[in-house]
């Protein structure tokens, strides 16, 4: 009997749609025994948010401090691990970052497979950089990672995600898309749990070979690699002056961060934009570099 641990953290419900069909094979498996839990915050964080509690988590979330979860109601041992979680300010969320520094976590993931799966609005090649070094410090090995993004282009996800988490509508509106990850696309991650209750049968958790190959688990798009990287060096500058401007929902934090609203609301109405086009311009020049990190950022389980 193989056992698998499946945690996750989501707050609208999308992540948690996700991995209701990723875990629904694992579930009616009868040689599989399977624990599906929630990572759970002490103190919840709100959906829709609020605009200023919304920001006062990005210093903590870039600098992976975490928050106290709740203890888990778990096994002592599992042959696999699958760890859903969405992305905050290119980071993973700050639920599960605690989670991930917990006692509990160290004796979990100890040298056990991990898949990881994400929902998040285009951004995570960063926070799963900082995923693989969180697993990394527990011991854990990351075999594959299955990635699901927003619908529509990413200028308009940068209207269309904000509104939804802020308003809690999403609803297609004007000439944008429907927000969050599209239907279609939820529904068909049953694949992932199909393949992974087969794996698991064939007993392939054990070789450190992706399991979700061929599958269409990861898609990443070269052209969003530089800017995903330049909002990282400028997250880290800010979230340093964000910190030092208080507590967080102090006045001192809630002045910067109005600074800082302005700042990256005329980045995204301008640089980005500007950001986008030189990339498409560039794109024949950078080709190989490019698709080298494409191919690098797109590992373990690949398209
Ligand atoms: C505080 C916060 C920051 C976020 N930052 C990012 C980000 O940097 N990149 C990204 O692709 N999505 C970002 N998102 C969107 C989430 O990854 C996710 O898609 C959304 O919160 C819905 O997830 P849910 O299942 O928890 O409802 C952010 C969401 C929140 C709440």
């Amino acid at each position: 009997m193989k056992k698998v641990l499946v945690l996750y953290y989501s707050q609208s419900g999308q992540l948690e749609n996700v991995m209701d069909r990723i875990v629904a094979p694992l579930l009616k498996s009868d040689d599989i025994e399977c624990d599906y839990r929630q990572i759970k915050p002490v103190n919840p964080y709100p959906y829709p948010w609020p605009f200023y509690r919304f920001f006062n988590t990005f210093p903590e979330a870039v600098n992976l401090n975490g928050c106290e979860v709740e203890p888990i109601t778990v096994k002592r041992e599992y042959d696999l691990i699958v760890l859903g979680y969405t992305v905050w300010f290119l980071s993973p969320s700050i639920p599960v970052a605690g989670f991930l520094k917990s006692e509990q976590a160290q004796r979990l993931f100890k040298d056990k497979p991990v898949v990881t799966v994400i929902a998040c609005r285009d951004m995570w090649l960063i926070a799963q950089e900082k995923m693989k070094a969180l697993l990394d410090d527990l011991g854990a090995r990351l075999i594959d990672n299955v990635v699901m993004v927003d619908q529509g282009k990413s200028l308009y996800t940068f209207v269309t995600t904000p509104r939804w988490l802020l308003t809690g509508k999403k609803d297609a509106f004007w000439f944008f898309p429907k927000a969050g990850v599209p239907e279609a696309a939820i529904a068909a991650s049953l694949r992932f749990g199909e393949r992974l209750a087969e794996a698991l049968r064939k007993g392939e958790e054990q070789c450190r070979a992706p399991m979700l190959r061929n599958l269409g688990a990861v898609n990443v798009n070269g052209k969003l690699i530089a800017s995903e990287r330049i909002a990282h060096r400028s997250f880290l500058i800010w979230s340093k002056l964000i910190k030092k401007a208080g507590e967080p929902d102090s006045k001192g934090r809630n002045i910067v961060i109005t600074i800082y609203a302005v700042f990256l609301l005329t980045l995204i109405l301008t640089v980005v934009p500007l950001n986008l086009l030189i990339r498409k311009l560039i794109y024949p020049f950078r080709k190989n570099t490019i698709d080298k990190a494409v191919t690098y950022y797109e590992q373990p389980s690949g398209r």
